[in-house]
């Protein structure tokens, strides 16, 4: 076995292993395989292995692969940006998180749909408040994350497949609450829960309320900015902190840190202070995630958007160095491979979205085939592919490739619309 440290300071070290695929176990972070990945079906240049099938598939592949281990889960941040010298300290024990799926997608879609649809118009609300220079209800914002949460908790992949309605005229919203959903998402995984949890998707809401005190022609502009034009961009983070503590109630100081520090990176080179890592707050760093991956992903007025496995590769290409590492891998095991929403060819060439991932294998998601292998549409049907069944021709039905979001024209809004996600009970 060949230990190589890859990186270490006061908070934690991550090593990374050379294995035998016959010595892999559940749990384990594969960081680099014995072949180029893009030989392989594999998305992301790395991912945890979920279950005794994704260590099938290593062997089957490869002879050996390299994994990464976390041997210490011990955040420390030593100071806070407001200046004073504070430690605080983030245990994060994975062996206590409890990621299993309390209900399934069919029973919890219906009420994701409800609670995403009322944070929705809060989010909105909210926004409305800020430009009428009056105070967000704190309170009711927390309410609004606690309903959203309480989903998540139950079946993320519910609100994940939601936070893939997108439309790039209410960009802002929309993006104000997938952040605050993949906050949560991530924040459970890092252990979070309860209170703690419910203020980490407050500043995942409320992350980017600044915007709205930057002129509109500079935010959607179209081409390149000016400089001045980007410094003013670069203050929005100071316009959303003067915000938060401008609230008629006492808003967390999570909260205004997050808004304050959420485009500052770990080795420095963010803005508005270029804060480095003792400096970034934990829940900064959930959102900074949340962040930058939905804005990669979505589409706006300025840029087009860019698929999940460009967003999980600078991700994963940029953690440790302006990402939490250890933040950064447990996100893109939380979308899985196949997030929720993701569009499929399958092997016999029909199109199918992804409903659903199961956390026990990974790579065999529960999809809804929307087209024939002709490319048109076909009557929708739910395929599990952890049932491993067979197409007509009694070959093994499974992903043959990744599309792009909406490819052949189908509309992920459409299915919602019709009602098809809430009542995939009854496919
Ligand atoms: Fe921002």
């Amino acid at each position: 076995m060949i230990e190589k440290k890859i990186s270490s300071g006061s908070a934690r070290t991550v090593k990374k292993f050379k294995l035998n695929t016959d010595q892999l176990e559940i749990g384990m972070f594969v960081c680099e395989l014995d072949c180029p990945w893009e030989d392989t079906d594999f998305l992301m240049q790395g991912f945890t292995i979920d279950s005794q099938r994704d260590i099938k598939v290593l062997q089957a592949r490869c002879r050996f692969v390299y994994v990464e281990i976390v041997d210490e889960k011990c955040i420390e941040i030593e100071k806070r940006a407001t200046g004073s010298p504070v430690t605080i300290k983030k245990r994060i024990s994975s062996e206590k998180v409890n990621l299993k799926k309390q209900r399934p997608l069919e029973s919890e879609i219906q009420q994701a749909s409800h609670s995403y649809v009322g944070a929705k118009k809060a989010v909105q609300s909210f926004m409305g408040e800020v430009i009428r220079n009056k105070s967000i209800d704190i309170q009711e914002a927390r309410a609004v994350v606690s309903d959203c949460m309480g989903s998540v908790s139950r079946n993320p992949d519910a609100m994940m497949l939601l936070s893939q309605l997108k439309n790039k005229d209410e960009y802002t919203s929309q993006h104000s609450l997938n952040v605050c959903l993949y906050s949560l998402m991530l924040g459970q995984r890092m252990g979070l829960a309860g209170h703690e949890l419910e203020t980490v998707g407050l500043c995942g809401m409320l992350h980017d309320m600044g915007k709205l005190r930057t002129p509109i022609e500079v935010l959607n502009k179209p081409g390149k900015l000016t400089d001045e034009e980007f410094q003013e961009i670069k203050r929005h983070p100071v316009h959303g902190r003067e915000i938060l503590l401008s609230s008629e109630k006492t808003v967390d100081q999570e909260v205004v840190d997050a808004a304050y520090m959420h485009h500052e990176r770990l080795r420095g080179g963010g803005y508005p202070e270029g804060l480095t890592e003792v400096s970034i707050s934990f829940h900064t760093r959930i959102v900074t995630i949340a962040d930058v991956y939905d804005a990669i992903t979505s589409a706006r007025v300025y840029d087009g958007s860019r698929s999940h496995l460009e967003a999980t590769r600078i991700l994963t290409e940029n953690r440790g160095k302006e990402f939490d590492e250890d933040m950064v891998i447990r996100f893109i095991a939380g979308l899985g491979l196949y997030p929720p929403g993701s569009f499929l060819e399958m092997t016999n060439g029909e199109v199918a979205i992804v409903l659903e991932n199961h956390s026990t294998s990974r790579l065999m998601p529960k999809l809804l085939r929307v087209m024939g292998a002709d490319k048109t549409l076909t009557e929708e049907r739910i395929i599990d592919l952890a049932d491993e069944p067979r197409d007509e021709a009694g070959q093994r039905y499974a992903v043959a490739s990744v599309l792009p979001q909406e490819a052949y024209g189908v509309s992920l809004k459409a299915y919602y619309q019709r009602g098809l996600f809430a009542n995939i009970s009854h496919l």
